[in-house]
């Protein structure tokens, strides 16, 4: 079944009733084309009934495969979903911002169910949410050791991250306690967020908003790369990047400054 008819566009501003709505319509739409996947949907979201314990049932399912029946994880990550409104707003940015950026996204349902950064990203969502609860540091360690023993992606817990975020692939994406990344950024594959090594606290990367990272780019210490600035595949980033600069090459140089 092609799927550019079953919500390619998501509008930031779109609500969670009209989003799960789609959701709904969309996977009703595979029932006949592509009855495994429609059952394989079907079995994933359970008995949900909103887009926020859809976000939960999916999330179990890929972060505890081989328990996802398993009440208290299920439990653990629907009560903070639900709590944390804010989870899902994100969500439904980031959705947005892969079906925009990404050339490769089908649709918004192929996102939800199959792309592992969207995926991975959701579930920090969570884990920072736990983080930020103190009681729940450790629960909030479980998940990004599951996103990363299951996605290949490892977002420490405290890090700081804001919505309409597209991660490309994701595989083997790193990013350190301290890192910031703001809104509407795009980070590649095999990126890293990281420190020196020479600095405890505050240590990792600043990355300000609309910034894009391509595959393999490391960028190390507390450094800001500003608003809208590109980094290069497989540079090295050692200081500053002005806003709307571009850099490649190790260590990074600035090649173009608009
Ligand atoms: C940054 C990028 C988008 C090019 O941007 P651009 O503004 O078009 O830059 P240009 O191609 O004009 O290159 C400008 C200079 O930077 C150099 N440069 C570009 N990319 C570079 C890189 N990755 N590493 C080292 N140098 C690079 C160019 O050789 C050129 O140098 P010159 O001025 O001495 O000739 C591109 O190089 C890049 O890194 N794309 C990554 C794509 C990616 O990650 N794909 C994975 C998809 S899964």
């Amino acid at each position: 079944m092609k799927c550019e008819n079953i919500g390619f566009q998501v509008a930031p501003a779109e609500n969670q009733e009209q989003l799960w709505a789609r959701l709904q319509t969309g996977i009703a739409e595979l029932k006949e084309s592509e009855p495994v996947v429609f059952f394989f949907m079907q079995e994933v979201l359970g008995n949900t009934n909103n887009f926020s314990s859809a976000l939960a049932a999916m999330l179990c399912h890929y972060l505890f495969p081989d328990q996802a029946q398993n009440t208290l994880y299920h439990r653990l990550l629907l009560n903070t979903i639900e709590e944390h409104k804010e989870i899902c707003q994100a969500a439904i940015r980031d959705l947005g911002a892969f079906c925009e950026r990404d050339p490769a996204s089908l649709c918004m349902l192929q996102v939800f169910f199959f792309n592992k950064g969207f995926i991975a990203l959701q579930a920090y969502r969570v884990a920072h949410m736990l983080w930020n609860k103190q009681q729940f540091q450790f629960s909030a360690l479980m998940l990004q050791l599951r996103i990363s023993m299951n996605f290949g992606v490892d977002i420490h817990p405290k890090a700081s991250i804001g919505s309409g975020i597209f991660l490309d692939h994701a595989t083997g994406l790193v990013i350190g306690e301290t890192a910031v990344v703001e809104d509407n950024v795009s980070i590649f594959h095999e990126v890293t967020l990281g420190g020196t090594g020479k600095h405890r606290g505050d240590r990792h990367p600043k990355i300000r908003k609309g910034a894009v990272l391509f595959a393999g780019a490391k960028i190390l210490g507390n450094i800001e790369v500003g608003a809208g600035a590109i980094v290069a595949a497989g540079s090295i980033v050692l200081d500053h990047v002005p806003a709307h600069a571009t850099v490649a090459g190790t260590p990074a140089r600035i090649v173009k400054s608009k």
